[in-house]
């Protein structure tokens, strides 16, 4: 039933395809009671009035900035929009961060679904990007500018790995994790999780696992992996028992999870030794306790319902969203 669920969600993001990269997507989404009964949320624009409950949040979705620094040659994209729209990244995040300080209520954080910082690596020397201005100082001073919390997760293009290659990849935990942590601040993880009023936000690294290991044989960096350690913690942060699976007692803590990469681009079976191999599997384990998920990636907007498949009891079902593309200019629309 996995494969079918998964299998339709495919097809929901058939039509979707790569390209037009670039666009600042921002909506401000509405958690709301209603959504822990039947699986829905709402994605509500700041001005529109809904009442709220104790303990609902609101959340700010960034995704896809691709910022650039000064080594960025121009243009070398795989498209005309993305030609084009990649030189006005920096100015489109901060005129994001002024409407998203504008919004009132201010929303309690913002989260940001990864592609931060497009392709910054010029050196496999931190000290390299200490001495010189570069795309992620350049992310540090915007984010500097935020008085929102910002939770990161982090994009195929926060990362870079050759397959087959460990020389030309770039460290993902020497390098990577470490810039991430200097220039954009501590809450800077490779993965985490927070709670939020009443709900549990669960922020997944996608490029972690095999596919992005530069030495493994199913390096493939299409594919979104976690690794089996973060699946295993997963599992954990939803209540489950790790490894072993179960159903833990965790309890039905209503949980939305973020995550890059849309769930169709995930690895299946990357974790053969756990009971839930793959991230996909973890998630329809515990669909009782996913509100949503919600992706960036593909720069376009889409939702899709799984089914929760494997009880009779499924409340809530396991769904990807992206926030609306509305290329900027979020709050008019
Ligand atoms: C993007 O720009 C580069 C540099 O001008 C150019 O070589 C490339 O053909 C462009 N791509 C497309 C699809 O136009
Ligand atoms: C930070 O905010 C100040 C005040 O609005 C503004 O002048 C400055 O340009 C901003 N810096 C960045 C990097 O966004």
């Amino acid at each position: 039933m996995a494969e079918k669920s998964f299998r339709r969600l495919r097809e929901a993001l058939g039509l979707i395809q790569h390209g037009s990269f670039f666009n600042i997507r921002t909506a401000v989404v509405f958690l709301a009671s209603a959504a822990l009964l039947c699986g829905i949320y709402l994605v509500a624009s700041a001005a529109r009035g809904t009442s709220e409950r104790e303990g609902d949040i609101r959340v700010a979705l960034l995704a896809d900035a691709h910022l650039i620094g000064p080594q960025y040659v121009c243009c070398t994209e795989s498209n005309d929009v993305d030609n084009e729209s990649i030189m006005k990244t920096v100015e489109r995040l901060k005129a994001a961060q002024q409407q998203i300080e504008a919004l009132s209520p201010p929303p309690a954080a913002v989260v940001f679904l990864g592609d931060v910082i497009h392709n910054g690596y010029y050196s496999h020397n931190f000290e390299w990007y200490l001495a010189n201005r570069n795309a992620y100082t350049v992310g540090g001073e915007i984010f500097g500018n935020f008085s929102v919390p910002v939770r990161y997760l982090w994009g195929n293009h926060d990362y870079h790995t050759s397959c087959g290659s460990a020389a030309d990849s770039y460290d993902r935990t020497g390098l990577s994790h470490r810039l991430f942590r200097h220039f954009l601040g501590p809450a800077a993880l490779p993965y985490s999780a927070v709670q939020m009023g009443r709900y549990k936000l669960i922020f997944l690294n996608a490029m972690l696992g095999p596919s992005w290991d530069p030495t493994h044989p199913r390096c493939d960096t299409k594919y979104a992996s976690l690794g089996a350690e973060q699946l295993v913690w997963l599992e954990r942060q939803l209540g489950g028992g790790g490894g072993g699976g179960g159903s833990g007692s965790g309890g039905q803590q209503p949980t939305f999870v973020f995550m890059h990469h849309p769930l169709p681009a995930a690895l299946r079976n990357e974790a053969p030794e756990l009971k839930h191999p793959d991230v996909l599997s973890v998630l329809l384990a515990h669909a009782d306790n996913i509100m949503a998920v919600f992706s960036g990636h593909y720069h376009r907007h889409s939702f899709a319902t799984i089914p929760a498949a494997k009880t009779a009891a499924q409340g809530a079902a396991a769904a990807a969203a992206h926030a609306r593309d509305v290329y900027f200019s979020p709050m008019a629309k």
